[in-house]
């Protein structure tokens, strides 16, 4: 089962996306978490993005498809994998048809006043990206990991000009993929405003009532 999370910035898509890939038993990737960890590691790709990432650009197409066209080709994806953040571009979405063939494509749907509450409020743990937010998931014990212990940190694009930045890219680069996919019969729009759970629940009978398995 190929499927790709479609959707703003902040709209929950790794969220439910983590959620999902238990459900469903494919890997959830996540162009954006590939990136982060190259920055993390100090990788020579690593460092060529990182300013990118922190102001809110996009990396070129070049770059990101041959990226994630590396990683679709790793063992865990034969049964199939929920793409979270590519394509972005209508480039990288005729790139993709190339390699892989999705089977659904999710349009997570948010008004923006929602989308900017998530993203101020959003803490990561650096070493594993798990998403918490201060109001709608916090951690047990305020400003660290459930897990590790570590310290959460903001990500530096959830900084007030740098989201307000990727949503004016979403509107450029991004939703221009709504209309493909549309086109192509492929797209399944989802109300992200519930908690991820309901979310959840909503893919779930979707795709149940579009005979995706
Ligand atoms: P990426 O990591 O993909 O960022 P994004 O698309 O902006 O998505 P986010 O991670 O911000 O949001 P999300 O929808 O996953 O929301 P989340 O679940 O975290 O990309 C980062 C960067 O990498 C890009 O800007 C670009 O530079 C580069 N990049 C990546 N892919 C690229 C590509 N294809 N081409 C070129 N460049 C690329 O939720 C947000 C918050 O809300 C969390 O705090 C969460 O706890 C909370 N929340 C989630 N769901 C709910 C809910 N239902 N109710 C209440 N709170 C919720």
């Amino acid at each position: 089962m190929n499927l790709i999370f479609l959707g703003p910035p902040g709209a929950g898509k790794g969220t439910v996306a983590d959620l999902a890939k238990d459900a469903l038993g494919i890997p959830h990737i996540s162009s954006g978490q590939l990136f982060r960890e190259q920055i993390k590691i100090g990788s020579p790709l690593g460092k060529r993005v990182e300013a990118i990432l922190k102001a809110g650009n996009l990396v070129d197409d070049e770059t990101t498809i041959e990226f994630v066209r590396e990683r679709l080709g790793h063992p865990d994806v034969a049964r199939g994998y929920i793409l979270d953040g590519f394509p972005r571009t209508i480039a990288q979405a005729e790139a993709l048809c190339a390699f892989s063939r999705p089977e659904a494509v999710i349009n997570f749907t948010l008004s923006e006043e929602r989308i900017l509450r998530r993203l101020e409020g959003r803490r990561v743990a650096p070493s594993t990206g798990r998403n918490y937010h201060i109001l709608y998931n916090p951690p047990k014990v305020a400003g660290f990991d459930d897990e590790t212990g570590e310290a959460l940190i903001q990500r530096p694009d959830d900084r007030k000009e740098a989201i307000l930045n990727r949503l004016e890219v979403y509107l450029r680069e991004t939703r221009p993929l709504i209309d493909h996919y549309m086109e192509k019969g492929l797209l399944l729009d989802l109300d992200a405003s519930p908690s991820p759970r309901e979310v959840l629940d909503q893919l779930l009978l979707l795709m149940r009532e579009k005979g995706i398995h």
